[in-house]
């Protein structure tokens, strides 16, 4: 089993589709192990978004990412990570094949709906950025009673 970190960006909270998008995720099988709503601050963003700090449009990007509420989940499943991007979809809903999640619901490159970790040290990583240990769940499924 694999963890990966999940957000769905301000533009798709503001367009209502986050149901849709979190459902989409469970028909496919991942659990969610962790979940809050958020927004992102500069910091966040600049921790978030480390690799890209300098590149041309790292300013539109925080702009975008701090602009209104976005939900942050750890989803759990066999090969989370790899499957996660592939039912999200390539970064620019126009490059993205039918049935991702881009496509349905992104408008482009830069409001583009989800984020997902891309690797494993990524997701380890994004994973400690948006939760601590203990919001995280990591016991059997079992319900009581
Ligand atoms: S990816 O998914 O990491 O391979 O995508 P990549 O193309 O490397 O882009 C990294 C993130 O930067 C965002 N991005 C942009 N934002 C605003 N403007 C422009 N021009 C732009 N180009 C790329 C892109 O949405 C990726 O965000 P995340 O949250 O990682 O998906």
């Amino acid at each position: 089993m694999e963890k990966t970190l999940v957000l769905i960006k301000p533009d798709a909270f503001d367009k209502h589709y986050s149901g849709d998008i979190i459902k989409r995720y469970e028909q496919e099988g991942f659990r969610i192990v962790a979940m809050k709503l958020l927004k992102m601050d500069e910091r966040l963003a600049s921790i978030h978004y480390a690799e890209h700090i300098g590149r041309p449009y790292y300013q539109d990007l925080v702009g975008f990412m701090t602009s209104g509420p976005l939900i942050a989940m750890v989803l759990e499943g066999e090969n989370a990570i790899a499957r996660v991007r592939e039912i999200n979809g390539k970064t620019n809903p126009a490059e993205a094949a039918e049935g991702t999640i881009r496509k349905q619901f992104a408008a482009s490159g830069r409001r583009n709906a989800v984020h997902a970790s891309d690797s494993p040290a990524s997701a380890k990583r994004e994973i400690s950025i948006f939760f601590s240990e203990c919001e995280i769940y990591d016991g059997t499924y079992e319900i009581m009673g």
